[in-house]
């Protein structure tokens, strides 16, 4: 049995440095193995979040060696150092150890417009092409792990929370401007709240996506397309005013009733 050292971050949002920590291995061990080996024989309060153990849950993400990654995907005899760095995703205030608050992505989640059918299809079952399922099943994949969202440097570097919501939130809008059934117009917000605009289209996050989802090439090119059209385009908006290019009969967002919006926040339940 192979000894590796886990140098894990400890501490909270004031004070915090690496601490190192000896791991036996066992073939097939992930860092998430390693970390509850640590839980269970050396510090029962190293904190980390994790669920499924089956990299499909979303909830063990972090930095294994300076890189976002799920702690329950990655094998540890890919480092052949044998020291391996953990630490918390940094996109993301931290709370403690390897644990941080996302929350802010699903405040930006709740202020996309969910799917709004055509009202003469309300009710009925969508009959839809294979094609359009494969585009948008492709974005359903998404497991909301938030790893394309820390590594995006508009959100980690520069820290413009204010002016884009992020890869993540750019394939949910995708998944949604493409679906056939949907009514809405959502290009409105993509430019301004949204901010495709900020995208430089680096890849960085579709490099780090677990679920292999094309982020970049499938999600935000044409959702920036999309935009440029409505926007930029002059020859289109002539060939609309003239009647050549039919226009977007999808509903302007301001249509959308509030309350499907909200994001239902749960009070505490009273610790007995
Ligand atoms: S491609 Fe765009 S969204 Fe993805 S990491 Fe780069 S700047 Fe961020
Ligand atoms: S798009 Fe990929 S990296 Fe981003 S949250 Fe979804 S699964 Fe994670
Ligand atoms: S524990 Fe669920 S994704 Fe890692």
């Amino acid at each position: 049995m192979e000894k590796i050292t886990l140098r894990v971050f400890r501490g909270d949002n004031v004070s915090g440095g690496l601490v190192d920590y000896p791991v036996e291995t066992f073939p097939g061990m992930v860092v998430l193995d390693a970390i509850h080996q640590i839980q269970a024989e050396q510090d029962s309060t190293l904190a980390c979040r994790w669920n499924c153990k089956a990299a499909k849950c979303g909830s063990c993400s972090a930095e294994v060696d300076g890189k976002p990654a799920l702690m329950c995907k990655t094998r540890v005899d890919q480092y052949p150092t044998g020291t391996i760095a953990v630490g918390p995703m940094r996109a993301f205030p931290h709370i403690k150890d390897l644990i941080t608050d996302v929350s802010w992505n699903y405040r930006m989640s709740a202020k996309i417009p969910p799917l709004t059918p055509r009202p003469e299809n309300e009710g009925k079952p969508f009959k839809l092409q294979q094609a359009d399922v494969d585009r948008v099943q492709e974005f359903r994949k998404c497991i909301e792990c938030f790893l394309c969202q820390d590594v995006c440097h508009v959100l980690r570097e520069h820290d413009r929370k204010d002016a884009f919501f992020g890869p993540r939130q750019m394939v949910r809008i995708a998944a949604l401007e493409m679906h056939p059934m949907d009514s809405l117009n959502r290009r409105e917000q993509l430019k301004g709240e949204a901010g495709v605009g900020m995208c430089n289209i680096t890849k960085c996050c579709t490099e780090v996506c677990p679920e292999h989802i094309h982020i970049t090439d499938n999600a935000i090119i044409p959702l920036k397309e999309r935009v440029a059209d409505d926007y930029y385009d002059p020859i289109r908006g002539l060939l609309t005013k003239i009647g050549i290019i039919k226009r977007d009969t999808k509903a302007p967002l301001s249509s959308v009733p509030n309350d499907l919006t909200k994001i239902i926040v749960h009070e505490p339940r009273p610790v007995k």
